[in-house]
Parts: C-alpha cells; sequence; structure tokens
C-alpha cells in the first residue's frame, strides 16, 4: 500500500534522486564507531542538532500555554509547570535540554578544533559555527528571562549591566537590550520576540548554510 502510494507520487515528481542525494553516502571508514573507537567524536554535531530539533519542538508547545507580558508571565509558568497535562516534561525537556544543547556544541567544536577540522577549505564553515555559537548563547540569554521569576530578572540585569561595559557604544547596546529604561515589560516583550522568532530563524538559516558545506567537502579526512 505505502508502496503504491509511493510509486504513485513518483512517477509524477521523481522524488527518488532527492532522497537518494541525502541518504545514499557511504559513512567514510575514519569516521565509523564500528572500526575505530575514537570516531564516536564526529557524533558530536549530529547530537548537537539532535537536541536542537528537541529544542523547537518542545519550546513550540511551550508557547501554547507562555503568555508573554509581565502580569502574566510568571502565572503562565507555573500553571503549564503544575497544571497542564504533560508540561512539567515538556518544560523539563526545553530547560535541561537548554543547558545540554550547549555542552554538546562545546564537545563539538573541541573536536573541529584538535583535529584542525576548521582548516582550509573549510575555513568559512569554522566561521559559521562562530555565528551559530553567538546565536545559541543569545537564546540562552534570552530564554533565561521569560519564566519573568527573580532569578530571571536579575540575571538580565547583571547580563545587561555587563553589556554596557562595551566602550563606547555600552549605553546603546543597553538600551537596545533592555527596549526602555528599566529592564520591565518592554525588555520581556522583546526578549520573547527575539527567542521565538529571530534568533531560530537566524539558527536554522546557518544550519542550513553548515550542513550545505558539509556536504559539499565532506568530512575531514583522518589525522
Ligand atoms: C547548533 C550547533 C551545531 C550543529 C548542530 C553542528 C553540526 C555539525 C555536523 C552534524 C557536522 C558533521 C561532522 C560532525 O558531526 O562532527 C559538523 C561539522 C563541522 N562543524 Fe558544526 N555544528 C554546530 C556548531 C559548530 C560550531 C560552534 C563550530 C565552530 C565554531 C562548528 C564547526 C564545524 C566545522 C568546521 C565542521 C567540519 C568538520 C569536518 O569536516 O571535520 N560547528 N557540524
Amino acid at each position: 500500500m505505502i508502496r503504491k502510494v509511493y510509486d504513485w507520487v513518483d512517477e509524477r515528481l521523481n522524488v527518488t534522486p532527492m532522497w537518494r542525494d541525502i541518504a545514499d553516502h557511504e559513512v567514510p571508514e575514519h569516521v565509523n564507531p564500528a572500526h575505530h573507537f575514537s570516531a564516536f567524536v564526529y557524533c558530536f554535531g549530529g547530537l548537537t542538532f539532535f537536541i536542537v530539533v528537541i529544542q523547537i519542538l518542545s519550546g513550540m508547545f511551550l508557547t501554547m500555554y507562555y503568555v508573554p507580558d509581565i502580569k502574566n508571565a510568571y502565572e503562565s509558568v507555573k500553571y503549564l509547570q503544575n497544571e497542564v497535562a504533560f508540561g512539567v516534561i515538556v518544560r523539563g525537556m526545553h530547560h535541561w535540554g537548554a543547558s545540554l544543547v550547549i555542552v554538546m556544541m562545546f564537545l563539538h567544536t573541541l573536536r573541529v578544533f584538535f583535529q584542525g577540522a576548521y582548516k582550509r577549505p573549510r575555513e568559512l564553515n569554522w566561521v559559521v559555527g562562530m555565528l551559530i555559537f553567538f546565536v545559541m548563547l543569545g537564546l540562552g540569554f534570552t530564554g533565561y528571562l521569560l519564566p519573568w521569576d527573580d532569578k530571571a530578572f536579575f540575571a538580565t540585569k547583571v547580563g545587561i549591566q555587563i553589556a554596557e561595559q562595551v566602550p563606547l557604544i555600552g549605553g546603546f547596546i543597553k538600551i537596545l537590550l533592555q527596549g526602555g529604561p528599566i529592564v520591565g515589560a518592554g525588555t520581556l516583550a522583546r526578549f520573547f520576540a527575539i527567542h521565538v522568532f529571530f534568533l531560530p530563524g537566524a539558527l536554522l538559516a546557518l544550519l542550513g548554510a553548515h550542513f550545505i558545506m558539509i556536504r559539499r567537502q565532506g568530512i575531514s579526512g583522518p589525522l
């Protein structure tokens, strides 16, 4: 039955070459953990991506209950955590995943660094990786404010104070981040928009570039 549907679609749209182009690649000998124990280091990039997918899916469900204004944010998170079916699990996944994804990304970066995989011809992918790194830190920073509890409020205050120390443009960065003279309603609305629209959009675009480049260049050779 599935085969028939597939053939029907394939006959009309010729989809076979599309997925074959993605799926039909042999894993090079030196990245195959069945042959070399140390090849597990090549999994960190894929594991990072796996957690990114979990973050996006769990985040989409959190957004169904989260209310991004200073009167309701805290209560909406409390409700989600204590009353909503599976809310505690979905929030827990997003909370722990946020830290785990940074750990995985760090391990991936260490692998690339210590194998010298960033060298010619992969310099541009290292640069894209650095941009991804800052986007991921931005996601962590903006997400931390959203529960609007004391910890969130004061962590953001401190974070913005640190950004303010940048010479010459510090004051400008502060207002840009804060969206007003204090950490308040403007900040929460702004951080929410950045957390769920701006940065995920940038991340997906950058990951697209990351993967296209890996595809073009292949994985770096054995040491
Ligand atoms: C969300 C974050 C990231 C994801 C999901 C990701 C994903 C991946 C994947 C799946 C690969 C294929 C090889 C492997 O898995 O090791 C890869 C390769 C690579 N990544 Fe990342 N990456 C991320 C962040 C970074 C960062 C922060 C850097 C460096 C600053 C970086 C630099 C590179 C380079 C240079 C390669 C090519 C390595 C080679 O050919 O051996 N990536 N990435």
